[in-house]
């Protein structure tokens, strides 16, 4: 069990100015800081993000729209931190995500859904990595 996450508030969230309100829900559930960027996607570096869903129909859809706009990534730390984020965060679909979590509140659909939350530790390191280099993050 490590201590780390990846995540990264998706560009209809910072677009529609929730970005404070998401980073202090965040911040109050308990998990710490340990990098921060502010930063936009080319669809190329999207792609490669999300390669995993290369075959998947939503992937031209995914692409498009995490490369459409400014995104904020962040490394987080918290005990228990990959399973306790997505719990915090909710559902992929914001329709099925419980009360008061950061994707019921924030979400608008399956594609639009605010935030995105690393599936497992291994996933978490290898997202970090992909953003931050050794001097980002402490
Ligand atoms: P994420 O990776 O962004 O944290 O989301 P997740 O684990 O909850 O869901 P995942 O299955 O990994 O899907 C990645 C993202 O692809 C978009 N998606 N669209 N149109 C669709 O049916 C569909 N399904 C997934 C979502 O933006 C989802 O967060
Ligand atoms: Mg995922």
């Amino acid at each position: 069990m490590s201590n780390r996450t990846f995540t990264i508030i998706k560009p209809d969230a910072t677009s529609k100015g929730y970005t404070g309100g998401i980073l202090d829900q965040i911040i109050k559930a308990g998990f710490s800081v340990k990098a921060l960027k502010w930063t936009k996607l080319t669809k190329e570096q999207a792609g490669e993000f999300y390669a995993i869903h290369r075959e998947r129909p939503f992937f031209g859809e995914l692409v498009d729209f995490m490369s459409s706009g400014p995104i904020i990534a962040a490394i987080l730390e918290k005990e228990n931190a990959v399973a306790d984020f997505r719990k915090l965060i909710g559902a992929t679909n914001p329709a099925q995500a419980e009360e008061g979590t950061i994707r019921k509140k924030y979400a608008a659909s399956v594609g639009e859904n605010a935030v995105h939350g690393s599936d497992s530790d291994e996933n978490a390191l290898i997202e970090g990595d992909f953003f931050f280099s050794k001097l980002e993050r402490f």
